[in-house]
């Protein structure tokens, strides 16, 4: 083997083993995952004019049929990068994530991410960490505000 593919080796380990997020053992994402993240990361989304704010979000008692409703829409279109526990798989566990995060920041990330990833320090931060970047889910207001509801019961 020359030097040149020696090199070309320890870069295709390198790369290999920085997939994985939080060592979960999950070395790649599934379909639809976009992979590593571009450096200046393309911005597709809507601007942080349309961000929801405190104001859009109304908590009150935990509504336990918009909770089953929101579990229905994570075992289809989440469940591949979330637990609901508190480990990481692709993306973070959602496990106490409604005390980790203001809720008008979680309907943005499920609702808005490409503004989030552009604006927002903390979502930023979480690319970083797990080096992936979440594809919008296409979630609509309401089916978003049930999968927060369903946030709120883990
Ligand atoms: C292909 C993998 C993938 C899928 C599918 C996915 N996410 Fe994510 N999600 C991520 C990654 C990676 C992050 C962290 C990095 C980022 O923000 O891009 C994240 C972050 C989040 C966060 C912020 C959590 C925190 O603790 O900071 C929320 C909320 C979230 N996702 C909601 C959802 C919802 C709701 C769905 C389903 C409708 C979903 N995600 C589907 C990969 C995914």
């Amino acid at each position: 083997m020359t030097i040149k593919h020696v090199n070309t080796l320890v870069t295709i380990i390198a790369i290999v083993t920085v997939t994985a997020c939080g060592g979960s053992g999950v070395a790649s994402g599934p379909p639809g995952t976009e992979g590593p993240v571009p450096s200046g990361g393309a911005v597709t989304g809507k601007s942080a004019a349309n961000l929801i704010t405190a104001a859009d979000i109304t908590l009150g008692d935990i509504d336990r049929a918009m909770a089953g409703k929101g579990q229905a829409i994570y075992d289809v279109k989440c469940q591949a990068c979330h637990s609901t526990g508190p480990n990481r798989v692709v993306g973070p566990g959602w496990k106490g994530v409604t005390e980790r995060r203001k809720p008008e920041w979680i309907m943005n990330m499920m609702l808005n991410i490409d503004a989030m990833l552009e604006t927002d320090p903390e979502a930023q931060k979480a690319l970083e960490e797990c080096l992936v970047r979440m594809p919008n889910q296409g979630l609509s207001k309401d089916e978003g505000r049930e999968v927060l509801e369903f946030m709120r019961t883990l």
